[in-house]
């Protein structure tokens, strides 16, 4: 055939082929017509299928259309290993092994939004090497209960710096078109009966406290995917409920993306249809018994929402908005042909997670200078305590992970001091010695027949030969500790840790103690060691990380998103008996209300006077800073508009990074308000002598209050003042205005 024939037939095929890609399949045609055209294509039945799981963590597509499979996958510190088909337990893969990023609370406490996008960007590249679609995650619910057994995956307290933290993560993952998925929304606020507590709460404390950083996730950051939680609000399932779902997030935040019920939080098919859920996962059938497999059929929005509608009980309106929402998401995901590839444990996501690591440690105390450790003046440092050895990064529910990589605090110190000091240990105390979850399993036999008093004697005598003693204690991720599904029953430290600590302190009183976990514990011993570290669950570089702050190749810069009580009833939800809530006649349903409303964490201990032992914001670092006198100018008076300035100092001899933090207190509001409210803070990294200018500047949004009167926010005329600190207690100036 002639070249000339060639190209026509070329041409021509190429113009057979154009006009045989489909409108829906075409990137260059405007999505909302893609989704039209898709949609006037699919038959009732597939509209079905899309809706609901056909897997554990898959949704199907398609396979007429080619539009793809869709698969889900835990969770917000990695990406958890493949299942089998209906099952929670492991497929024995050996090619998922992951990256295990910090728990989210360390990244909240870095207080350093950057780092959020880089954490998100390189979950996604994982979860897209690993082929998912979307992250069942973030966690942003708020921190009220210190007992909470999934603290360890939110942010904290504060609405605001959830807020900060939660857009660039959202913003980083789907930046490579992984799709987040928010979650839980909304008041999971603890875990105990979590299926069948109903929340009670004021607007005001449901919209300033627990919903701001799901308002944030999706109207800046544009969430993809929102998961509603087990609990009830106003007696109404969250996976399903009208006012969570249809009023406020679907109208008044016009969320245009995915409802995703957690899985097995769905319990009708009217109410999932008429209600706002989407996307309906990890039912276990509607009635057959809970064991049946591969019942996907059975699902809510399986056959019986298909028999509905043959019936004529639903139109097919809700469908096709259900069906739209997840057509969007193809277009975001499976269908974008753009997506990168990702990558798999690669050295920048083991850079990425010791970064987090490394600027989320919280120095919480030093006395003396006991901290960083010299190598040069250390001879012999004594370890102790099972949180040394111990995995953590297996376990604690859906966040549970199998990890490429996970260096032991006790590891990380001997590495890093390899040659230098000598590091021995001393078990301290036995906790919890399983190692496995849904079938990944640690390998380590932490298995120890000795009493307490065995243990603890020879962590003594030890200690007294040492020129210091580092204990790792802290918390775990087994069942009514760190863990998903409970809630812990006290607020001290377990297995007898007190006692330990104690005898140690007495025999070397340069003595260190670091907590591994996600959650404040009470420490009636911390006047008598020299340093306490808060260790969170830092994932693979988890000893690295340690090591580095401990011995002073980083100067630690972390401070603590939530406050830390010295006791449990100097938080409001236990002062006013608000936790756990009551159950009712029929034992079917909690109600717990939240008295505490909008005094949660440091809002409640300003409105008390109680004196934190250690306050939300705080953290120490190796260097001082001095704060210049703030200054504000107005910007706008109509607009409420105001620029706060100033100048902040490295006075000290090293190198660190100083959390400014910007607290408003409204000085004249109708309305019970909190003495202040955190609405803006900046990490800057300063060398010895160093000064740098910080500027805040101050909107409307900042000083409003969500009046439920007129159900939105508005900032009342009067007297303001901006207040800037280093923590909620450690206030370093203030500057009025008066908003017009
Ligand atoms: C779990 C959790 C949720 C998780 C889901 C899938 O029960 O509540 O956070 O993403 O089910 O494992």
């Amino acid at each position: 055939m002639t070249s000339k024939a060639t190209l026509c037939l070329a041409a021509l095929l190429g113009v057979q082929a154009a006009a045989q890609t489909p409108l829906y399949l075409d990137p260059t045609a405007p999505v909302e017509q893609r989704i039209d055209d898709a949609l006037s294509r699919m038959t009732l039945d597939e509209k079905i299928r899309v809706i609901h799981a056909q897997s554990k963590f898959s949704a199907a597509g398609v396979p007429r259309l080619g539009l793809p499979d869709f698969w889900t996958d835990d969770g917000p510190h990695g990406v958890r290993p493949d299942v089998l088909w209906d099952e929670w337990e492991q497929a024995g893969q050996t090619n998922d092994s992951c990256t295990a990023f910090p728990a989210l609370t360390c990244l909240a406490a870095t207080w350093n939004p950057d780092l959020a996008r880089l954490y998100g960007r390189s979950l996604a590249e994982e979860a897209l090497y690993r082929g998912k679609d979307m992250i069942l995650g973030p966690g942003v619910n708020i921190y009220r209960t210190p007992l909470c057994g999934r603290n360890f995956e939110y942010m904290g307290e504060d609405p605001w710096l959830a807020s900060r933290m939660v857009v660039p993560y959202v913003e980083g993952l789907q930046s490579q078109g992984v799709a987040a998925c928010v979650k839980h929304y909304a008041l999971n606020n603890d875990e105990e009966h979590r299926h069948q507590v109903n929340v009670i709460v004021s607007d005001r404390a449901l919209h300033e406290i627990y919903l701001p950083a799901f308002r944030a996730a999706v109207c800046e950051g544009h969430a993809w995917a929102i998961m509603g939680a087990y609990n009830l609000y106003q007696n109404q399932h969250n996976c399903h409920n009208a006012t969570l779902l249809n009023r406020i997030l679907k109208t008044d935040w016009a969320f245009d993306g995915v409802v995703v019920s957690d899985w097995g939080g769905t319990h009708s098919t009217a109410e999932a249809i008429a209600n706002g859920l989407d996307m309906e996962f990890g039912t276990w059938t509607d009635g057959l018994t809970m064991g049946a497999t591969n019942a996907y059929d059975n699902y809510y929005l399986a056959n019986p929402y298909k028999q509905a509608i043959k019936e004529g009980r639903f139109s097919t309106a809700e469908l096709d908005d259900k069906v739209r929402r997840i057509l969007r998401l193809y277009m975001r995901t499976t269908l974008d042909r753009t997506r990168p590839l990702g990558s798999l444990c690669s050295e920048s996501h083991y850079d990425a997670a010791m970064r987090v690591a490394c600027e989320g440690i919280v120095l919480l105390q030093n006395r003396d200078g006991m901290l960083p450790i010299s190598p040069a003046r250390t001879r012999r440092i004594l370890v102790v305590g099972e949180n040394a050895v111990k995995m953590m990064t297996v376990g604690g529910g859906s966040s549970s992970l199998k990890a490429q990589r996970e260096t032991s605090p006790l590891d990380g110190l001997r590495r890093r001091l390899h040659g230098l000091v000598q590091v021995d240990y001393a078990r301290g105390y036995v906790g919890d010695t399983g190692g496995s979850y849904n079938g990944v399993s640690t390998g380590q036999d932490l298995t120890d027949h000795r009493t307490p008093e065995q243990l603890i004697d020879e962590a003594v005598s030890m200690a007294r030969g040492a020129d210091c003693v580092i204990v790792f204690g802290g918390l775990n991720k087994s069942d009514y500790q760190d863990c998903e599904g409970h809630d812990r029953q006290s607020y001290g430290l377990p297995y007898g840790q007190d006692r330990l600590v104690e005898a140690l302190a007495e025999a070397n009183p340069r003595t260190v103690f670091v907590s591994i976990s996600g959650n404040a514990v009470a420490m009636p011993w911390a006047h008598k060691v020299a340093a306490i570290v808060q260790g969170w669950f830092l994932g693979s570089m988890t000893g690295q990380a340690l090591a580095a702050v401990l011995v002073g190749d980083v100067s630690p810069s972390g401070r603590l998103p939530f406050s830390w009580m010295k006791s449990l009833d100097h938080y409001g939800a236990h002062a006013l008996g608000a936790y756990p809530g009551t159950w009712r006649e029929a034992r079917d349903v909690i109600d717990e209300e939240y008295s505490e409303d909008i005094f949660v964490g440091y809002r409640w201990t300003d409105s008390r006077q109680t004196e934190p032992l250690f306050a939300f914001g705080h953290g120490l670092t190796y260097t001082t800073f001095t704060y210049g006198k703030p200054r504000i100018t107005t910007l706008d008076d109509a607009q409420g508009r105001y620029r706060l300035t100033l100048t902040i100092t490295n006075t000290g001899q090293r190198r660190g990074a100083e959390v400014v933090q910007l607290y408003i207190s409204d000085l004249q509001s109708s309305v019970p308000r909190p003495v202040k409210e955190l609405k803006g803070f900046r990490k800057v990294e300063l060398e010895p002598g160093q000064t740098a200018e910080v500027v805040f500047d101050i909107d409307r949004r900042m000083l409003s209050f969500y009046d439920d009167t007129l159900g939105r926010w508005r900032a009342e005329p009067g007297r303001f003042e901006a207040i800037v600190a280093a923590s909620a207690t450690d206030i370093r100036g203030r500057a009025a205005f008066e908003l017009k």
